[in-house]
This record gives structure tokens, C-alpha cells and sequence, in this order.
């Protein structure tokens, strides 16, 4: 069966050898002269490489099934070439990290055509598109029966479960691969900001960081980012030198984060450890806006003994929060018209493969196999079911943070949640008496429908 790929970077280019390693041909094309000479050098096997986009599309047999591993700002212009060059009922798969609303007006517009579109998220990275990564997938049903066999074949394997499904309707594939990357900005977060209190309040080393995470390696709260952060940590140039010692710290970011964000403003769904970690990476230009110095607010140290701190507990609740914040999202999108989200199919496609993937995940997964029900209740039964003593370890690590100035954004904001949700507090009534009292909003009792006035409303 023969494949075109539009876009031979790093990506692009890991997805075709994986494909010809599962006996496809490809036929590939790339603007960039010096990727193609790199590839041509490589002289892989029945991977073809096309002097331009009609050349490609004149040389790939027909039905043409053309896959496009391009940047976001890049699809339109190439889809608007290829129409000129395909045939009715040929086939367009967005393999980049594109919006799921563009996805639904590509799905339209080529429609109109008569070409069929897929938007299909893809996680894993380039070591993921060669080895096996995770694929979600949306839009024309046709082109999925026929595209199938080649997304399952190349998506990454855990031995039960394919890391492929199809979401149904156009822009759902790029829906959940959005939401996945919001998580992945939390979980990333979490861990960033967990060794740096490590750093800061209990004097641990880079080493001593990267053996802490080392030791949940075989725990519930181990994962794939856990994994590479315990890598990165204290990871070195030739001169011995941390590479934490050397590079900037503001944080690039491709875009996916905000998309998840707006969903969730849009949906009302409350995802503060997301929007948490796409703060910090806002601001992070501005991070020691005072050069290194230390200001007074850094001074004040106060001290916990490491052994009441439980860092497996602390690592499993974030993540565990975080993960329940984006399927909120996605489960409550539900209510679009378009969408029909079956949780039980996200935890099937993020169990391996992907950049959220890991042991936490699949304890996750196993216990919601169980009820299939997803609801607080369950995000309750799992938090409980990993830690102990209402949170005690969790609550110091933040306090001493917070008593020594280092900011814990994302792990302030899963307790925070956690604790609006599951404590009991008056701060509902209490915004819904101020909002009667200045705009004369109705006020409902606690139980039941009826209306409570206040001797301020009139
Ligand atoms: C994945 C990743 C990937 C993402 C990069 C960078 O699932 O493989 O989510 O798609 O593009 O990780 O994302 P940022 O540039 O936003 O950090």
C-alpha cells in the first residue's frame, strides 16, 4: 500500500520509516532542500522522495492517501495545493498539532470536493512517530475504514490495547490530542516545580533530585515525563557543566495549551492545574526579574524534615488531578453536539506510546475499568485510595514552599481544587450573598428551587 507524507522534519520523517518498516511505500516531500538531501543520503528503502507536491501526487497510486506533518500555519496553503492534484474520494490526513476547530472547517471544506479528511493527533514525538506512537483520530468515517489498518499498524502497542482509536465526528482526534498536551503542561509542572522545592527547601542536589525521582521508578506514580525529568535533571555538557546551569528559562510553547484553555473557558470547566502551567510559562520571561539576586522575600528559610515529606504520595496526586482536570474537559464536551467522548477510549490510546503515558496512568485506567463511571466520586476513590492522613505530606510540601518563597503554582492549584470540592467551606454563599447584595441576583435554597430575599433586595 503506498502513503504520501507531506513534510519530512523530524516527525515527518520517523512516521515514513515507520511506515516502511511495516511494508508501506512512501512517497515524500519536503520544501526544505537540505531535509531532502539529508533523507536522500539515508537512501531508505521504498521511501521515494518527490521533487514537488505534484510530482508526488501524480506518482502516488490512487486511491492517494496523503498524511501532512506540517506546522499549524502551514496546513491550509498545502491543502489548497493538493486539491488542485487529487481526485474524488482520495484521502487527507493532518497528522500536526492543529486546532480541532480547524479541522471541523478542513473536514467541510473538503467536503465540497469530494476529499475525504482526517485530523489525527499523533503524541510521542519524533521518537514516538519511529518506535510507535499514539494516535487519535477524527472525521470521515470512509477515510478512516480505510486508513485504519495503517494508523493501527505503526501506533504503539502496551501487548493488550492498540494506542489508536477513532474518535468519530471531524476535529475530535485533535480535541483529545489538545487536552492531552494541556495534562502534559500540568504534569510537566508538577515535576519542575516539585524538584525545585526539593532544591530550595531540603538543599537537595540535581542528583539528589534525580535520585528521588528515580526511586518511584517502580511506583504508582512513575511515568514516562517522570522518567526523563529524572534524566534531564542532572544531565551534563562535556565540560561537566548542568545544562540547568546554562540555558534560559523562559518556556517556548506551540500554542496547544491556550487551545485547551479557551475549551475549557468556553465549556466552563475548571482545569486550574492546566491553566496553572500555561501561567507559568507565560510569565516565565520575567522569571528572576531582579537579575539572580535574591530578594528579602527569599531570605526566611523554615525547614521540614525530608522524612515527613511522602514524594510518591505528592507526584500521585498532582498527576492524578491534573489527568482528572483534562477528561473533565473532554468528558464535558460531550455536551457539543458533535462529540461523543467514551473516557474508557482515552485511557485505551494515552496508556502507551504517548508523552502522558506511564504507571500512574494505567492504575488510573484499571480502577476507572471497574465502574466506567466518571465523576468526583471516582477522582476521590482514587486520591484515597493512594494517600493518606487527609493529605498531610501534600499539605507541608506546600507550606514549606510557601513559607520559603518558592511558588508551587500547579501544586497549589490540584490542593485548591481538590479542597473547593471535598472540604467543607462557605465560599459559594458567601460570592452569592455579594452578588445579591449589589446587583440584586436571585439567591436559591441550599435544597430545592426556592427563592431566599434578603431584606436588601426589594
Ligand atoms: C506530543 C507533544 C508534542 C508537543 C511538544 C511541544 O504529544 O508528542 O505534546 O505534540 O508539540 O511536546 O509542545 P509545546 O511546544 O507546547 O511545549
Amino acid at each position: 500500500m503506498n502513503i504520501g507524507i507531506i513534510g519530512m522534519g523530524s516527525m515527518g520523517y520517523n512516521l515514513a520509516k515507520n511506515l516502511v518498516s511495516k511494508d508501506f511505500k512512501v512517497y515524500g516531500f519536503d520544501k526544505n532542500k537540505e531535509i531532502i538531501k539529508k533523507i536522500t543520503f539515508d537512501n531508505i528503502k521504498n521511501l521515494k522522495i518527490e521533487s514537488s507536491i505534484k510530482e508526488l501526487c501524480n506518482n502516488l497510486p490512487s486511491p492517494k492517501i496523503i498524511m501532512l506533518s506540517l506546522p499549524a500555519d502551514k496546513i491550509d496553503i498545502c491543502i489548497n495545493e493538493l486539491i488542485q492534484y487529487l481526485n474524488p474520494k482520495d484521502i487527507i490526513a493532518d497528522l500536526g498539532n492543529s486546532l480541532y476547530l480547524k479541522s471541523i472547517d478542513r473536514h467541510e471544506y473538503l467536503k465540497s470536493y469530494d476529499i475525504c479528511f482526517l485530523g489525527v493527533g499523533v503524541s510521542g514525538g519524533p521518537g514516538g512517530a519511529l518506535s510507535g506512537p499514539a494516535i487519535m483520530v477524527g472525521g470521515s468515517k470512509k477515510a478512516w475504514k480505510e486508513t485504519k489498518h495503517i494508523f493501527n499498524s505503526i501506533a504503539a502497542s502496551n501487548g493488550h490495547n492498540i494506542a489508536c482509536n477513532y474518535f468519530g465526528s471531524p476535529g475530535s482526534g485533535h480535541f483529545v490530542k489538545l487536552v492531552h498536551n494541556g495534562i502534559e503542561y500540568a504534569l510537566m509542572g508538577t515535576l519542575a516545580e516539585t524538584t525545585n522545592i526539593l532544591k530550595k527547601a531540603f538543599g537537595k542536589s540535581q542528583n539528589d533530585q534525580s535520585n528521588e525521582l528515580n526511586k518511584l521508578l517502580n511506583t504508582n506514580s512513575s511515568s514516562y515525563l517522570l522518567e526523563l525529568t529524572s534524566k534531564v535533571l542532572n544531565a551534563q555538557n562535556k565540560d561537566n557543566q548542568l545544562f540547568i546551569d546554562q540555558i534560559d528559562s523562559k518556556i517556548d510553547q506551540n500554542g496547544t495549551g491556550i487551545w485547551t484553555v479557551n475549551a475549557a473557558l468556553e465549556l466552563n470547566v475548571s482545569i486550574p492545574a492546566i491553566y496553572s502551567a500555561l501561567s507559568t510559562r507565560s510569565i516565565s520571561s520575567k522569571f528572576n526579574f531582579n537579575g539572580n539576586q535574591e530578594t528579602n522575600i527569599s531570605n526566611k528559610k523554615e525547614l521540614v524534615d525530608f522524612n515527613e515529606i511522602n514524594l510518591e504520595e505528592i507526584i500521585f496526586f498532582n498527576f492524578a488531578c491534573s489527568l482528572y482536570q483534562g477528561l473533565d474537559l473532554i468528558n464535558t464536551s460531550n455536551k457539543w453536539d458533535d462529540f461523543s467522548f467514551n473516557i474508557g477510549d482515552v485511557f485505551k490510546v494515552w496508556n502507551s506510546g504517548c508523552i502522558l503515558q506511564g504507571k500512574y496512568l494505567e492504575y488510573i485506567a484499571s480502577e476507572y475499568a471497574i465502574n466506567k463511571e466518571f465523576n468526583l466520586n471516582f477522582l476521590y476513590k482514587i486520591i484515597s485510595n493512594k494517600t493518606s492522613d487527609n493529605l498531610s505530606s501534600i499539605r507541608k510540601f506546600i507550606s514549606i514552599a510557601s513559607k520559603n518563597s518558592i511558588p508551587s503554582p500547579v501544586l497549589s492549584a490540584n490542593l485548591n481544587y481538590f479542597d473547593l470540592v471535598f472540604s467543607k467551606h462557605n465560599i459559594g454563599e458567601t460570592i452569592q450573598l455579594q452578588r445579591s447584595f449589589f446587583g440584586q441576583h436571585p439567591l436559591r435554597e441550599k435544597k430545592g428551587n426556592k427563592i431566599i430575599k434578603p431584606y436588601w433586595t426589594k
